[in-house]
């Protein structure tokens, strides 16, 4: 089996294999107002990304401290046809340190729903496809979340809850409030960020003690295909930190692996998380527009098996077995 052409979930047939991450647009974080270069610059970029086929644009409330989605907002009302073009998925969760507070995590339910007003007012739009919460809170209470996503469902705010950052144990156990599935998890995932994958592999291996970032990733994967659950990989193009061949033993056989096939490092990157049977959809979070363009290419490679392991095994910097 190659790359999925749709997801696993049944409740996305029509997104496609590549998401756009919109971290990067909205100009800078420190809270200055919106500029037409920071306009400019977000039309290019999503533009680029609807040219390669992307429906499902990826926010959070905090990305530019709000700047992202506010600039998102201001692209859908400039362009009237554009709302209609795409499917939106946000996140909230997470709180920046303030003068009185520490940095925190907040899926209380006053929380949740203050975040998703914010959220549907800087984008200007009534409803948000998926709401994600963006990291596992330790105080978190399954039943509190339910309370907030039923009230929300009700409203026509959100149409369906995702999660990022967490574990099979924190899904299941989320799942038990729910009435409705979980759609997504949204994963640090990357041939820089091997732990996902790693956690199967390792298993009852004398190698485990050498992979401790693994450990508490085990059956994650596993449970989001057992239960539908459409897996995205945030770091897809591992920050760029391939681009340079001379860097590392893993950026030389990117970059080999993409002369092989006639495209560029970003697209080989990109394809090794499509290769996966799990359907991963890689979230794109370049600002550039031709950087994102050529990601493309990601959809047209089909990486064999052997080159697929001799990626992540260099990647890794361990042999198997
Ligand atoms: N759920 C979460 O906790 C979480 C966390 C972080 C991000 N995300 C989501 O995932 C998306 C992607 O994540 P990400 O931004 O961390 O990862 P990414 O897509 O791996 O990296 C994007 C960054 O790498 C740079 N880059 C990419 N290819 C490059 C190359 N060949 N040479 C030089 N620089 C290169 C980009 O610069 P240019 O812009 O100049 O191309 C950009 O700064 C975000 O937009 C966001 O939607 C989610």
């Amino acid at each position: 089996m190659s790359h999925r052409a749709l997801p696993l979930n049944t409740h996305f047939t029509d997104i496609g294999p590549l998401v756009y991450g919109c971290m990067a647009l909205g100009g800078d974080w420190g809270g200055g107002p919106l500029t037409e270069a920071d306009i400019a610059q977000a039309h290019a970029a999503v533009e680029a990304a609807l040219d390669i086929g992307v429906k499902l644009f990826d926010h959070a409330d905090i990305y530019r401290r709000g700047k992202a989605e506010a600039v998102f907002g201001e692209l859908l009302k400039r362009n009237p046809g554009l709302r209609a073009r795409v499917r939106l998925q946000s996140k909230c969760g997470i709180r920046f340190a303030d003068d009185v507070n520490v940095g925190r995590f907040d899926l209380s339910a006053a929380y949740i729903e203050d975040s998703v007003n914010g959220i549907l007012q800087r984008l200007g739009v009534e409803q948000i496809d998926i709401l994600l919460l963006h990291r596992p809170d330790a105080l978190m209470e399954p039943a509190e979340v339910a309370h907030a996503f039923t009230r929300l469902k009700a409203a026509g705010k959100v149409a369906h809850l995702g999660v990022s950052n967490m574990h099979a144990g924190q899904m299941g156990w989320l799942q038990t409030a729910l009435s409705e599935p979980l759609v997504v998890n949204q994963l640090e995932l990357s041939l820089a960020k091997l732990d996902a994958i790693d956690a199967g592999t390792a298993f009852n291996d004398p190698q485990a003690a050498t992979r401790p970032g693994a450990i508490g990733w085990a059956g994650t994967l596993e449970y989001a295909q057992r239960h539908g659950v459409q897996l995205q990989a945030w770091g897809s193009l591992a920050q760029g930190r391939f681009n340079d061949p001379a860097s590392s033993a893993a950026a030389q056989v990117v970059h080999e692996t993409a002369e092989a096939h006639r495209t560029t490092p970003n697209a080989v990157l990109l394809a090794w998380l499509l290769r996966h049977p799990a359907g991963i959809q890689p979230v794109i979070g370049s600002g550039n527009a031709e950087r994102i363009r050529a990601c493309a290419d990601a959809t047209r490679i089909q990486l064999s098996r052997e080159e697929w392991y001799r990626l992540y095994v260099t990647a890794r910097g361990e042999r198997l077995p």
